[in-house]
């Protein structure tokens, strides 16, 4: 579901990334738009067997710009990875040295993560953007998100970045991912990419942006959470 949208895609991945949005648009109803929006995750996890070709966005490879994050950072404190899927991003982040909890809504998801890292130091965990435990919110030094905003349908995309920025500790950061689009174009998703403007709504969540850039079709934000920090 990550670059899969794009153009220059063999007919076959196309009609592949088709039949997903029709399978995910089924599971969808209107009066029930935060469930629906999550509840396909765990039968698509199911559904793949443990076979990654079965996960759209699955590559069993961390994101780059986390990687260069790592790569860059001192580790000290705790990070949490949001959706972490099958949890490539989560183990680059702990072996930078952060005590690192990763959580997607997806039981499969989480179980998978547990069998491909059965030595992991991270905790992985079962929990909803939506309705987060008391105990994950505002006490992370690192939080990163990618591709799990993109993941849900636009209307509840102000709720999904205020829940990410509601992670942040004081004086904490935060690494976001996303497919981009230019503001003023409507998104078909999913993934329902994002916009420069969509993503201002970290501003309003009380974080600020240190860096913005592109990387391909992807926007690439590097927050500071200076809310409630001397
Ligand atoms: C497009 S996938 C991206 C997975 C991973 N971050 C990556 O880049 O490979 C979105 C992930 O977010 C998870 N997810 C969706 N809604 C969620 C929610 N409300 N709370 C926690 N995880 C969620 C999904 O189960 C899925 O694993």
């Amino acid at each position: 579901m990550g670059a899969s949208a794009g153009r220059g895609y063999s007919a076959p991945l196309r009609a592949a990334a088709q039949g997903l949005r029709e399978y995910i648009r089924s599971r969808m109803s209107a009066d029930l738009p935060r469930h629906s929006a999550v509840s396909w995750f765990d039968p698509l996890y199911q559904a793949a067997n443990r076979e990654a070709a079965g996960v759209p966005w699955a590559n069993l490879e961390a994101c780059p710009a986390v990687t260069e994050y790592a790569a860059s950072h001192s580790g000290a404190g705790r990070a949490v990875i949001v959706g972490c899927g099958l949890g490539d991003d989560a183990e680059v982040v702990a072996a930078a040295g952060y005590v690192t909890t990763a959580f997607d809504v997806s039981d499969e998801a989480v179980a998978w993560c547990r069998e491909r890292f059965p030595d992991s130091t991270v905790e992985y965990r079962v929990a909803d953007l939506f309705d987060l435990p008391e105990e994950l919110v505002g006490v992370f030094d690192l939080v990163v998100e990618v591709r799990t905003v993109q993941s849900l349908p636009p209307e509840l995309r102000d709720d999904a970045i205020d829940a990410v920025a509601s992670l942040v500790a004081p004086g904490g950061s935060a690494l976001v991912v996303a497919l981009s689009r230019p503001d003023g174009t409507i998104p078909s998703g999913p993934p329902w990419a994002v916009s420069p403007s969509e993503l201002n709504r970290f501003e309003h969540s009380g974080l600020t942006v240190l860096c913005h850039r592109s990387e391909g079709d992807h926007l690439v934000l590097e927050l500071f959470c200076s809310r409630g920090h001397e």
